[in-house]
């Protein structure tokens, strides 16, 4: 396996980081390629729980090189915070262990605060962003206007002006909303200070990346986000500013595609949204929050980066059909099969009902997507408390023909589900 890719086949937390961290025990490098610290990453570790935003989950296994790739916003500072509180849990990173490309692009307080800014302004037809400055950061890389992490191996002064002179464009645009200025000087401090500690993990990733493959190394692709959140494929505007998708980790890393042998969604056993925009097969009530859960424990379904509690529904066969397309999964992996245990029947949607007619394929624009009524299959539920099944042969045979049926709409095969957030509750075939 020269070079597998883990995508989010949903809207985001659909448990990649766990996938991750278990495929990192027989890789070499695992390399992050989209996103920022927007993502939520929590992995389960001998009773502790690690919450990782911007650093591959790969940090977590000493044989591995965490990168992160040039597709990456970063927030220096965050990031900075993220290295020390790892170190004082005992984890070891260092430039051995940890790649900054220096072709991914710096978030600045001046991002964060014009993704305020444009959501107030959008007022009740707002994304619910992660406020992390994602969305300018991005703009910023397009627009041609960008500072990248490469940046901070510049002289000082330079670096410093080039925030400054960001902050002070952003400064006109909030004034004008009747937003208080930032204070760039200050910014710049604390950046500075940053680019100070990061030096030394800065490289060129992909030349790294090529000369690890061309040494015989594995290579793990983490993606952040999901597919139904990514720029082009997802429910746009509702969406992130990034590809989460399996071509977006080609140019992410900057890597061809023809080593790479595996590309896995991993998908939740039901569906769960963060911010807005339209779910079709939505729940509310008490079957939402059973599967929400009460958010006393960390895989309940809270965000990881903003505490906001997910929306929950049914799984969506239409939409994780039409991940499956765009990526070109080999496989597909399930989560939180355990959740759905107690529940008398489930269901599945398996096409979408628009103005009358019958549709097996997501519409184009949000406005049908809102106006979808989901067409469900009901299936028989299941009991039994599945957590310590670890072959599919002990899963109830509910469980099993839900899984079968949902690796048959999808024309992808399920080999892995997942019957709790512990690196052993993996179920394989
Ligand atoms: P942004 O990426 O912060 O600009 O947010 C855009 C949309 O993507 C919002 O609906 C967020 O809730 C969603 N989003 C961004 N990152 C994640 C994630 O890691 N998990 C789930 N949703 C996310």
């Amino acid at each position: 396996m020269p070079i597998s890719i883990i995508i989010g086949a949903q809207w985001g937390d659909e448990g990649k980081g766990r996938v991750v961290d278990w495929l990192a025990s027989a890789a070499d490098v695992v390399a992050r390629y989209a996103g920022g610290d927007n993502a939520g990453h929590t992995v389960a570790l001998d009773g502790e729980v690690y919450k990782l935003h911007l650093l591959p989950s790969g940090v977590l296994h000493e044989q591995v090189v965490s990168v992160m790739g040039n597709g990456m916003v970063i927030n220096p500072v965050n990031l900075v915070r993220e290295i020390k509180a790892l170190r004082a849990m005992g984890i070891e990173i260092s430039p051995q262990n940890l790649i900054i490309s220096s072709r991914a692009h710096i978030i600045t307080p001046a991002h964060i605060a014009l993704d305020a800014a444009k959501e107030s302004a959008l007022g009740d037809a707002k994304i619910g962003t992660t406020l992390r400055g994602i969305g300018p950061a991005y703009l910023d890389k397009c627009g041609r206007a960008g500072i990248r992490t490469g940046d901070m191996l510049l002289d000082v002064e330079v670096f410093a002006e080039r925030l400054i002179s960001g902050i002070a464009v952003a400064n006109d645009s909030l004034q004008k909303q009747g937003i208080e200025p930032l204070d760039a000087r200050a910014a710049a401090e604390s950046y500075l200070k940053a680019a100070d500690f990061l030096r030394g993990f800065i490289q060129d990733a992909s030349i790294f990346l090529h000369q690890a493959l061309k040494a015989g190394a594995r290579v793990v692709c983490e993606g952040a986000q999901g597919t139904l959140l990514d720029i082009d494929h997802g429910s746009y505007p509702f969406v992130t500013s990034s590809s989460p998708t399996a071509g977006g980790a080609l140019t992410g890393l900057g890597m061809g595609p023809m080593q790479v042998d595996r590309v896995l969604g991993v998908a939740k056993a039901f569906s769960t949204r963060v911010g807005g925009g339209p779910m079709p097969t939505e729940l509310e009530g008490e079957l939402a929050d059973r599967l929400r859960g009460s958010g006393e424990n960390f895989w309940d379904e809270f965000g990881t980066t903003t505490g906001r509690p997910r929306r929950c529904g049914w799984l969506d066969g239409v939409l994780l059909r039409y991940a499956c397309m765009v990526n070109g999964f080999s496989e597909l992996m399930l989560t939180k099969l355990d959740i759905l245990s107690g529940f008398e029947q489930l269901k599945l949607a398996t096409a979408y009902e628009i103005d009358g007619l019958r549709s097996e394929h997501p519409p184009v624009t949000n406005e049908e997507l809102e106006r979808a009524t989901a067409i469900y299959e009901t299936m028989s539920g299941w009991s039994e408390d599945i957590s310590g099944c670890r072959r599919f042969a002990q899963l109830p045979a509910a469980a099993q023909n839900y899984v079968q049926r949902v690796a048959e709409l999808c024309e992808v095969p399920i080999n892995t589900v997942s019957v709790g957030p512990e690196r052993s509750q993996l179920v394989q075939r």
